[in-house]
């Protein structure tokens, strides 16, 4: 079965449930209203055979093969990081963006997500419940799976965190202005505070240096006997601030991590649009990287 009769049929079912539920509700059948609701499946139909999204035979969407460019650029736009999931604030953003062409899908990228989430997950390797805190973590599912696993995790973000668990308590402000409990067994910044202090995000710039400030803050907010923080940063072989994040290179780094102790340090480096290659320990990138941080208050 097609993508095409699978959505009619999801359609269809939609429309006889509804049915049944209202004739349940009045405990009769009322034909003005089957009346009613087939003009509203049919304005529905016509609406979207004006879209040019179901054929005159109640075929709905097209297959890949005949996807128009115009579609195609409609729908790249619509999931993506300005579409309707994120005005509506959930937008995850994923490690493979895949991009519509006319007539079929390709991978855009592999980006960094595909190495920093893992090699959060394999540091926090637990085997008891940990109290963790998330900093920039709003469009991210690391938290949510952290607190699935059992740990205790508090997400820091302006912009909140759109999914509830029981073991996800959500700040929704600024770190340097959260207030909340502190003691943490372990911070997570992963792709996040490159960008503080910057005009993104509904921040405002600022003319200090907000990434310091914030690893600053993070030392107050972990455990003073081992609170440990993971951290994951734009790398390469010169720092620049690149519009609206900050790429670091090895001074830069190492100033940005200034009180801690480091634990561990490796560079994955960014080998074509697909791949992503993990640097011997201690080797320096030639191009674009992530810095990927383990460290100790
Ligand atoms: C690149 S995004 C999200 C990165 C996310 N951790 C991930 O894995 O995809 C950076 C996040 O930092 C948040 N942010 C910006 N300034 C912040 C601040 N001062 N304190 C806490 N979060 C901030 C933004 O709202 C945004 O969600």
């Amino acid at each position: 079965m097609g993508l095409t009769s699978v959505l009619r049929d999801a359609l269809d079912k939609r429309v006889e449930w509804t049915i049944s539920l209202v004739d349940d509700r009045l405990g009769r059948r009322r034909e003005t209203l089957h009346d009613r609701l087939d003009d509203l499946e049919r304005f529905g139909r016509g609406a979207l055979q004006a879209q040019g999204w179901m054929d005159g035979d109640g075929r709905l969407g097209e297959p890949v093969a005949q996807l128009r460019d115009t579609n195609a650029a409609y729908l790249n736009w619509a999931a993506g990081p300005e579409g309707y999931a994120a005005q509506a604030g959930l937008w995850f953003n994923p490690p493979v963006p895949v991009n519509l062409v006319p007539g079929g899908v390709e991978v855009l990228m592999v980006n960094e997500r595909v190495i920093e989430q893992p090699w959060v997950f394999a540091q926090v390797g637990a085997d008891r419940p940990l109290r963790i805190l998330d900093v920039g973590g709003s469009e991210s599912t690391v938290a949510v799976s952290l607190a699935t696993l059992g740990h205790a995790v508090t997400v820091v973000d302006p912009r909140g965190y759109p999914v509830a668990h029981p073991d996800l308590t959500v700040a929704a402000c600024r770190l340097e202005d959260y207030d909340g409990p502190a003691a943490f067994d372990v911070a997570v910044c992963l792709s996040a505070v490159e960008h503080f202090g910057l005009d993104h995000y509904g921040q405002e710039a600022s003319a200090a240096r907000a990434d310091h400030a914030a690893l600053r803050t993070l030392r107050g907010l972990v455990r003073a006997d081992g609170g440990r923080l993971l951290l994951t940063v734009p790398y390469g072989p010169a720092f620049a601030v690149a519009g609206f994040e900050r790429i670091y290179d090895r001074p830069a780094l190492d100033e940005l991590l200034d009180g801690w102790t480091v634990a561990e340090r490796r560079v994955a480096q960014w080998r074509d649009r697909l791949a992503w290659e993990l640097l011997a320990p201690d080797a320096e990138p030639t191009g674009r990287a992530v810095a990927l941080v383990a460290a100790t208050a």
